[in-house]
């Protein structure tokens, strides 16, 4: 199982020891998402593995969406090449575009705008090039509608389950969202319809992993058996803590809300290393409501994974 080894590009997602939610967005600093991690080439091919195993699961898209795709296409590979010239190149001569990528040695020759110049959609084709997972939200009746999406890394999410769907309809199953009276979702909701093009925002979400890279609805009936092997002592190397980093961007042709995801794990086991980290983990962890935990899939193995950081928070301490 894949894991961050770059300890510095891991977004830890704790600050303080209570588990609770809030519109955490900010601004972000670097508008530029494209990052390369160490795990890089693993990361692309089992992304790529992932997409051609399933691809109905891992790709959605609607017909008329294909200039917003073009759009993001163009994005993502100025930014790639404005970030890593070492790793990435494209040359533009009208439509007729070479996008190379260095590091996996892939030459791309196609005509911008063209679908037919490409073996895949344009946003399914660019981003086999990036870690990432993208979502494109499309702004329509003051809402945002999930109409194009390359999901690999899911959480319970899938470009097939959820296509289609607007932010309220997929925020429904979040527990507790509305627990003082205030509909967080239709705040965030609100907030992402004023967000500029330009000024992209970000925030983090979390989750745990039970030796598993994603889960989704639709194969429910692999992973969910396996949540029941984690115990005391295998905790640390089965359980991951998975973070994902978000960001927002609205898109300025199309005035769709781009939503990338760069998702890390990290083994309980690896969590001495940030020894703040370990205590951190451990008091959320234990801090979690039963139905939050059952919404986020954890119930079946969060007690030996809490007992593991409790063992591991102590053997730190004597040391
Ligand atoms: C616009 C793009 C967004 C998309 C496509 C999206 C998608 C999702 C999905 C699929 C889930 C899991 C829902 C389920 O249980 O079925 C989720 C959960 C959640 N989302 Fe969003 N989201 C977006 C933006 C945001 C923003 C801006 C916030 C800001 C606060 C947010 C906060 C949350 C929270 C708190 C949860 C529950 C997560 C957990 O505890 O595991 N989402 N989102």
């Amino acid at each position: 199982m894949f894991k961050s080894t770059n300890l510095d590009q891991f977004p830890f997602p704790f600050t303080d020891g209570n588990y609770r939610y809030s519109n955490d967005l900010k601004q972000l600093q670097d508008v530029n998402c494209i990052e390369i991690t160490p795990e890089y080439k693993v990361q692309i091919q089992k992304k790529r593995e992932l997409l051609e195993e399933q691809p109905d699961i891992r790709f959605q898209s609607f017909p008329y969406t294909m200039e917003m795709q073009w759009e993001v296409l163009e994005m993502l590979v100025d930014m790639a090449v404005d970030r890593y010239p070492e790793y990435f190149k494209v040359e533009k001569n009208e439509n007729h575009w070479t996008f190379q990528n260095l590091i996996l040695e892939e030459k791309e020759t196609f005509i911008f705008g063209d679908e037919t110049s490409i073996p895949h959609e344009p946003l399914d084709f660019i981003g086999r090039h990036f870690h990432n997972d993208f979502i494109l939200m499309v702004h329509r009746d003051d809402n945002f509608y999930l109409e194009v999406g390359q999901i690999s890394y899911a959480a319970l999410f899938s470009a097939n389950w959820n296509k289609g769907m607007s932010f309220d309809e997929i925020h429904a199953p979040v527990p507790f969202v509305s627990r003082t009276g205030v509909d967080l979702m239709a705040r965030v909701r609100d907030f992402l319809l004023r967000i500029e093009p330009g000024s992209p925002w970000t925030r983090i979400n979390w989750n745990l992993m039970a030796d598993r890279w994603d889960v989704n609805y639709e194969t429910m009936d692999v992973w969910g058996p396996e949540r029941s092997k984690v115990n005391e002592e295998n905790a640390g190397k089965l359980v991951h803590l998975r973070v994902e980093e978000q960001k927002f961007y609205r898109m300025p042709r199309s005035n769709a809300v781009l939503f990338v995801l760069n998702t890390q794990f990290l083994p309980l086991e690896d969590l001495p290393k940030r020894p703040e980290w370990l205590e951190l983990t451990y008091s959320v962890l234990q801090d979690i409501p039963k139905p939050m935990a059952e919404y986020k899939g954890i119930a079946p193995f969060l007690a030996p994974s809490v007992a593991y950081l409790k063992n591991l928070v102590k053997e730190v301490k004597v040391k």
